[in-house]
Order: structure tokens, then C-alpha cells, then sequence
């Protein structure tokens, strides 16, 4: 892995002359970020050597370079799932890639489900810590030191600095956010109710199909990492039987101002 990883950094580092201090990978209905981003250079998933290749029809990713005031990004525009068929090394590639052009803050969006009761749709979660119910770990097997140590300390996974940041950012913009358990199932069903149920008795306040990989991963390479979710959907008797993946996107669509607003901010501040 080591040497695939170089590889896919050197190439890119070849091509473009850019080194991000910052990752973002954006999730469901985040898409539009980019346009906070003054963008130097786009490179399609398609053209990056070992990048995993999509499965989706039509599925457009790219890695997208660019600053935020004075700050260097590089953000993930379409993130790889493990529900798609990907391997957890596969997809985690990415924030591999990411640390060796030069990243050591990560920030992570995504979608959720809510299952905290203080919670409705279009709320903004900061996250605070994840439960991990994936299937397979992504640092299952041979560890390589040189990436990272076998045993990843996870007393903090996402920055306490950050998170306090951006809630003192949320706070001054007059924007409502919440702090909550993120816990990763691998989809792509929507949960039953049952499952809804036991999501929040094991400590979760919300759940998604993404980003337990991606911090693990972050973390076990000592990138600082900060997560915010959008709640799309509650898993609760009421709304659970209108879930559709249109609503998702509307729901995180609507949201999207105040995230992109955090996330910014965050970027120039911290
Ligand atoms: N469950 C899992 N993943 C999700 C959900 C959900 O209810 N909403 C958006 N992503």
C-alpha cells in the first residue's frame, strides 16, 4: 500500500503544483462547498492512477484543489461507500493520498439519520465521537509503521479544538447545531425501526452509510480530524416510512448554507 500511495502522490504532485494543508471530503447534498473554494486545479477520480474506479453511471469524482482565503485545500468531491463493494482499504485511498500531499487537518460531511429525539430534519450535528458497526475494519491486517502504529488510540477522533471552534463560529452566525454520536452501519438500506431503536441504545444520536472509515483512517495517521452531519431523516415511528434518497438530498440541500458557512469558517480560523 505504501508504494501505491506514493505512486498516486507522485503523480499528482507531478502534475499539479499545490500543497493542501487542509482535506474536506463532502457528503450527500454538500456538493456545492466548491463554490466557496477558488479553485487552482480539478483532477477526475478517473485520471488518478490507483484511485478506486466508479461504479456508478455517471458518477462524476474529482479531487479539487484550491484555497480558502489563505488556506490550501484539497477537497473530495464524491466519496467512495462500502455498500458500492469497495474494500475499506479502497475507501480510505483517498485520506491516505490526502496526507502524503500534504494534509493534517480533515474535515468530513455527510448525511444521517437521527435518532436523538432533540433532533428534527435539516438539524446540524458537530460530531463529537463515532461508533463503529462496519463490517470490516480498515486497518484490519499487516500494519505498515511507517503509515501509522497498529494500535490507534481513539480517545479523540474528532478535535476537541475544532469542535469547539466551530461551535463558538455557529454560535456568532446565530446557526443551531447540536453535538452527537455518529454510528456507521454499512447500508444501503435505511434502517428498520427495530434498528433505528437499537442505533440510539447503543449511544448513537445519529447513523450513516459513511465517514467511521475515513476517521479511522485520519486518525491512525494523526490527522486532525472534524466531522458535521446533516440530519436528513428521523429513524422514529413518525417519519420512517417516507425515507426515500430524495428526501436525503433535499433535506442536506436545505441545510447546506449554514454547513458550507461552518466549514469555511472553521478552514480560515483554525
Ligand atoms: N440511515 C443511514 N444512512 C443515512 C440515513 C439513515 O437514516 N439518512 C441519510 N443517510
Amino acid at each position: 500500500m505504501w508504494d501505491k500511495i506514493h505512486e498516486t502522490v507522485d503523480y499528482i504532485k507531478n502534475k499539479i503544483n499545490f500543497i493542501p494543508e487542509y482535506g474536506v471530503i463532502l457528503g450527500s447534498g454538500l456538493g456545492s462547498f466548491t463554490e466557496d473554494i477558488d479553485i487552482k486545479f480539478t483532477i477526475p477520480y478517473s485520471e488518478i492512477p490507483n484511485f478506486p474506479v466508479s461504479t456508478v453511471q455517471g458518477h462524476q469524482g474529482a479531487l479539487v484543489f484550491g484555497n480558502i482565503g489563505a488556506k490550501k485545500i484539497v477537497a473530495m468531491q464524491g466519496r467512495f461507500h462500502y455498500y458500492e463493494g469497495y474494500d475499506m482499504k479502497q475507501v480510505t485511498f483517498p485520506v491516505r493520498v490526502m496526507k502524503y500531499l500534504g494534509v493534517d487537518k480533515l474535515v468530513v460531511s455527510n448525511a444521517s439519520g437521527g435518532v436523538n429525539s432533540n433532533y428534527k430534519v435539516g438539524s446540524i450535528v458537530i460530531l463529537k465521537d463515532i461508533i463503529n458497526m462496519m463490517p470490516e475494519h480498515p486497518l484490519r491486517g499487516k500494519n505498515d509503521d511507517r503509515l501509522g502504529p497498529r494500535f490507534v488510540n481513539m480517545s479523540e477522533p474528532f478535535s476537541k479544538k475544532m469542535i469547539q471552534k466551530a461551535n463558538t463560529i455557529a454560535n456568532q452566525a446565530g446557526i443551531e447545531v447540536h453535538e452527537g454520536v455518529y454510528l456507521g452501519l454499512q447500508g444501503p438500506t435505511f434502517e428498520t425501526l427495530s434498528e433505528y431503536r437499537m442505533v440510539s441504545k447503543l449511544g448513537g444520536d445519529c447513523v450513516g452509510m459513511s465517514t467511521v472509515p475515513e476517521v479511522i483512517v485520519a486518525r491512525h495517521m494523526n490527522v486532525e480530524t472534524f466531522g458535521i452531519s446533516v440530519i436528513t431523516d428521523m429513524g422514529n415511528e413518525e417519519s420512517i416510512e417516507t425515507i426515500t434518497h430524495e428526501e436525503v438530498l433535499e433535506a442536506a440541500q436545505n441545510a447546506e448554507p449554514h454547513v458550507r458557512k461552518i466549514i469555511k469558517e472553521l478552514i480560515l480560523q483554525y
